[in-house]
């Protein structure tokens, strides 16, 4: 593979998401919404990282222990020579304890809508795994991609989905995702995606009201992010974090709620707050083994295999298209 280079350019395929157009629209409704992607500037993937440290976010230790203790069986499963397509890839760490524990992957495809991101996370991976081609694809993955061939022809594809990012949409739009998925990983390819679990409403919770603050703040950044690139005015002392389950929906809602009655101009534009009005900024949603079993099962997909770590917290599902028998 001679011509292999760690500096692989980036594929750029999606326009750049219209973060002025969507406020506004967000904020103009009866219910106010902002969607939860644009949490993560610069410092919102800092602080996101910080939360992942937090003594009381269990989501991503839990997860990086099934990785490690379950790879081999998840290895054994995929079989040699997959084409690893991840869908948002962070900081990279649980793609690494991936690819280390995978049979010979021939290819890793990346597809982040953060450039930087992007960009930073390939370069660290690329000089770590120089035997793996490495194939960044700056897009929407909620759309369906169309995947470059990678040099040395891969058996499969595994589609890499950790993290229950999965929880930050809504049942419907999650099953147009796994769809996507379906779609993106062929017939005979494999999906492995992260969901939390529910579990006492009380730990739950507490994963996202830490008690040093950085989930508040990393909430609360989004407002400083709207003053920043779209000339808004909002006071940070005016409005709190708030995070609560709905047991009913079986999801984490986190709002941003202004403190008293006040009005706020964004690019011009004036919004009225009541007392207490919140805006709604974020679903984690948490499954059951079975509610996440017929989501996938209206996407077209089974679960092939389910790993979780010893308390329930958290599962690995290894999901193949619903009418392969011999996966
Ligand atoms: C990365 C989207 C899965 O919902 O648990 C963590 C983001 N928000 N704390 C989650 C998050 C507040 C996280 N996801």
């Amino acid at each position: 593979m001679g011509s292999q280079e760690s500096a692989a350019p980036i594929a750029r395929t999606a326009p750049d998401a219209d973060f002025a157009a969507d406020v506004l629209d967000g904020l103009s409704g009866a219910q106010k919404r902002i969607p939860s992607k644009y949490l993560y500037d610069a410092r919102g993937s800092e602080l996101f990282e910080r939360i992942c440290d937090q003594p009381e976010y269990y989501p991503t230790r839990t997860e990086l222990g099934i990785l490690q203790s379950e790879g081999a069986a998840i290895a054994e499963a995929v079989g040699p020579r997959a084409l690893v397509l991840e869908y948002g890839s962070g900081s990279g760490v649980k793609t690494r304890l991936l690819l280390d524990a995978l049979d010979a992957p021939v290819a890793y495809m990346p597809v982040e809508i953060s450039y930087s991101a992007l960009a930073a996370s390939v370069a660290e991976l690329a000089a770590d795994f120089p035997d793996i081609e490495m194939r960044a694809l700056c897009a929407d993955f909620t759309q369906p991609l169309t995947l470059p061939a990678p040099q040395r022809a891969a058996d499969r594809v595994l589609v890499f989905f950790p993290g229950s990012t999965l929880g930050n949409f809504a049942t419907e739009d999650a099953v147009d995702l796994l769809a996507v998925m379906r779609a993106d990983m062929g017939a005979d390819g494999l999906a492995l995606v992260g969901v939390d679990l529910q579990k006492d409403p009380a730990e739950i919770e507490a994963a996202y009201n830490d008690a040093a603050g950085v989930t508040a703040a990393f909430t609360l950044n989004l407002l400083t992010r709207i003053n920043r690139e779209l000339g808004a005015d909002f006071d940070l002392d005016g409005f709190v974090h708030e995070a609560r389950y709905n047991p009913e929906a079986g999801r984490i809602e986190t709002r941003i709620r202004s403190r008293r009655a006040q009005r706020v101009t964004v690019a011009g534009q004036r919004f009225d707050f009541a007392e207490g009005e919140g805006i709604l900024v974020e679903y984690s949603c948490k499954y059951t083994q079975t509610g996440f079993a017929e989501m996938a099962q209206r996407a077209g997909l089974r679960v092939h295999s389910s790993w979780t770590d010893p308390d329930g917290r958290f599962a690995l599902q290894l999901l193949c298209s619903e009418d392969v028998t011999s996966a």
